[in-house]
Parts: C-alpha cells; sequence; structure tokens
C-alpha cells in the first residue's frame, strides 16, 4: 500500500494529475465545494478564541493541517478567515504538515495568495502547537497490516504480497501474529474461516505524534471508519480494503499500482486510545452530519459570519449531511489537551 502511494516515482498520491472530484477518482468532503472548509473554519476559529479566553494572551495561533493533498480545504479556510475573522488572520500560521515535495509544490502555488500565514513541515516537534491540528480523509490513506483468520488452528496470519506469473497476490505468512485490539473470545468462535481484518499501526503512531506535538488546543480528524467491535463484523468477511478508480469501487487491490486509490476503513477505537494514552480527553465523536449539521445551524441564528446560503450552497450542504453521501459513514473525532 505505502509503495502504491507514495512511491515518488510512481505512487497513487505523487502525481500531478488531480484524483478527487468529478474527473477524478472519488470525491471527499472538500471536492463537494467551499462550504465544508467553510463550516469548518467557523469552528476553528471558535476554538482559537477558546484558547484566547483560558489563557489570555491575544498571542500567535496555530492550524496545522496533515494531508492537505491539493491544498484546497486550506485556501477554503484561510478565505474563510480573510472574510469574517481578519483578526484571527493577523495572528494565525496555517502550517501544512506534508511529507511529500510534489505535494507541497502543488500547495505552494494554490495558497500563493497567502504567503504570509502559510508554512510546511514534515515533522512536528513535541508540544509546539497551540491551536488545531486536523485532517479530512488523512488517516484512511495509510499504510495497513492485513490479517487473516485461520479458524481451524484459531489463528491470525498476517496477509503478504508475493509476485506469481507476472501477477502481484496476497500470500499468507507463515508465523501467527496477534490481534493488536481487544477481540471478545466468543467472537473468535464465530469468524468464518479466512476472515480478513485491518489495522494500520502507522495511523495510531501518527496521531500520538500529533497528540504529543499539541501544547494546548485540540486535535480533530475526519474520516470514514468505526469502532473494532465493527471491523470484526462476520457478515463482512473480506476487510475494508477497496480501491478506487474512476468513482468505481473495486476489490483487485494488487491490480494497477499506482493508478487507483487504496483505502481502509479507520479503527477509531484505536485512534481514541492512542490519543488518550498521550494525555488527550475526548472531546467529540460522532457522525460527520451531527457534527456539520449543529455548526450549521449555529450559523443560522448569526449569519453575519458565513456566506449567503445560496441553492447551490444548500446542495452542498445536503451532500455533506445526506446519510447517502458523506453523512452517515464519515465520523469525526475531536481530542483535546488543555
Ligand atoms: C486522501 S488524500 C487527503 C484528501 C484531502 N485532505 C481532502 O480532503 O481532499 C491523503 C493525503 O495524505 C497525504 N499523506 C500521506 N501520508 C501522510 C503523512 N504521514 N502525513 C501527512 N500527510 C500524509 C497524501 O500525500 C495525500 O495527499
Amino acid at each position: 500500500m505505502e509503495l502504491a502511494l507514495y512511491c515518488p516515482d510512481c505512487g497513487y498520491y505523487e502525481k500531478e494529475k488531480d484524483n478527487l472530484g468529478r474527473q477524478g477518482d472519488f470525491y471527499t468532503s472538500v471536492s463537494v465545494g467551499s462550504v465544508f472548509g467553510e463550516l469548518l473554519a467557523t469552528r476553528l476559529a471558535d476554538w482559537l478564541d477558546e484558547l484566547d479566553q483560558k489563557t489570555g494572551l491575544n498571542s500567535p495561533v496555530d492550524l496545522v493541517e496533515a494531508g492537505a493533498h491539493h491544498g484546497q480545504l486550506a485556501l477554503d479556510i484561510l478565505l474563510w478567515f480573510r472574510e469574517f475573522r481578519p483578526d484571527l488572520l493577523q495572528r494565525l500560521k496555517y502550517t501544512i504538515f506534508e511529507p511529500s515535495r510534489s505535494r507541497k509544490a502543488i500547495q505552494v502555488r494554490r495558497l500563493a495568495s497567502f504567503a504570509e500565514n502559510t508554512a510546511w513541515c514534515d515533522r512536528l516537534a513535541p508540544e509546539s502547537i497551540r491551536g488545531v491540528i486536523f485532517s479530512n480523509e488523512l488517516l484512511d490513506s495509510m499504510p495497513i497490516t492485513r490479517l487473516q483468520w485461520h479458524a481451524g488452528e484459531r489463528q491470525w496470519r498476517e496477509m503478504g504480497v508475493a509476485l506469481r506469473r507476472d501477477e502481484f497476490v496476497w500470500s499468507s505468512l507463515e508465523s501467527p501474529v496477534s490481534l493488536p485490539f481487544e477481540t471478545p473470545g466468543e467472537l473468535l468462535t464465530v469468524l468464518p474461516e479466512g476472515f480478513i481484518v485491518e489495522f494500520s499501526s502507522v495511523a495510531t503512531d501518527w496521531w500520538q505524534g500529533a497528540a504529543r506535538a499539541l501544547h494546548s488546543g485540540w486535535l480533530m480528524t475526519l474520516d470514514y471508519g468505526f469502532e473494532s467491535q465493527y471491523l470484526l463484523d462476520p457478515s463482512r468477511p473480506n476487510g475494508t480494503l477497496r480501491t478506487y478508480h474512476h468513482h468505481r469501487v473495486g476489490d483487485n487491490h494488487l491490480a494497477a499500482p499506482g493508478d487507483q486509490d487504496l483505502t481502509a476503513h479507520v479503527n477509531f477505537a484505536e485512534i481514541i486510545r492512542a490519543g488518550e494514552r498521550s494525555g488527550l480527553v475526548t472531546d467529540y465523536f460522532d457522525r460527520q452530519a451531527a457534527f456539520l449539521g449543529t455548526i450549521a445551524q449555529g450559523l443560522m441564528i448569526k449569519p453575519a459570519t458565513f456566506p449567503p446560503w445560496t441553492l447551490p450552497r444548500l446542495r452542498q450542504l445536503r451532500t455533506l449531511l445526506h446519510p447517502e453521501n458523506l453523512g452517515e459513514s464519515f465520523r469525526v473525532l475531536v481530542q483535546r489537551r488543555s
């Protein structure tokens, strides 16, 4: 997964071609339109105000976005700040956490008009951030480990990738391994032979690193996924790893490496635990529809801080909230260090 998505020469996410939105392979909330970024911006501004009230300081504040892809979410957020909160923008540093040089070049171009507010980094120093670290659809695109249940031996084995007659194929490794999250014993008695589950220690490590970087403020992610017990649902025997190409979902994971997206559900229970182990408190965990719906409702009573709800913008909101689009399957997790 790591090479297929992130190889500097041929990785899917390293290519200049835009793989999001109508012309690409899949939609994200960002590709729906600017309303998503604007709604988030109002919540980010509320949090930054709250931080000011607590510390009594009018000092510099941070927004750190990870996995900014083409920089569009950053642009939507910064444009809202320019229009509605120029006072905060004046002392706001918007840092993009971006390990890929080609992605950074694309983001720098898109955010040229905010050169004074923007910065890039590929690591976050401990306790360096006073503000909010956030990401949208980052954790689901991180490398995963796939495990398969061998019911007869009551063992999990890791699935590796082998080359057979010029084709990549999944191949079970010999040594048994343990699941890195708690599993009720009764569940194992009903899991069918060959049941597959994924986990991403890269995602949990990333979250812990981000938690450590937070001096004070919030860590937030929006992504699709659920808790461990749903990952072990016997009615979903093939795991959640899937491919996206031209808006078609597929399960031929090893075909066309670098030309299709690969993604797996986030195990939020593990992410929540990782944050709490690093001293964060969980503030919020719910569906995207509930999170954005509450923000939108609040704006109905203070419309002066938001662009007008024209028909196309209401349509965007509907797509973001509707259970059959992005509202139900996406989750929002917010943790905080006071
Ligand atoms: C699915 S895209 C994100 C979509 C984008 N946030 C949006 O909402 O449209 C995943 C992005 O995460 C970036 N990425 C991958 N690993 C990362 C890491 N360890 N830290 C930060 N960004 C990473 C990739 O370069 C890619 O741009």
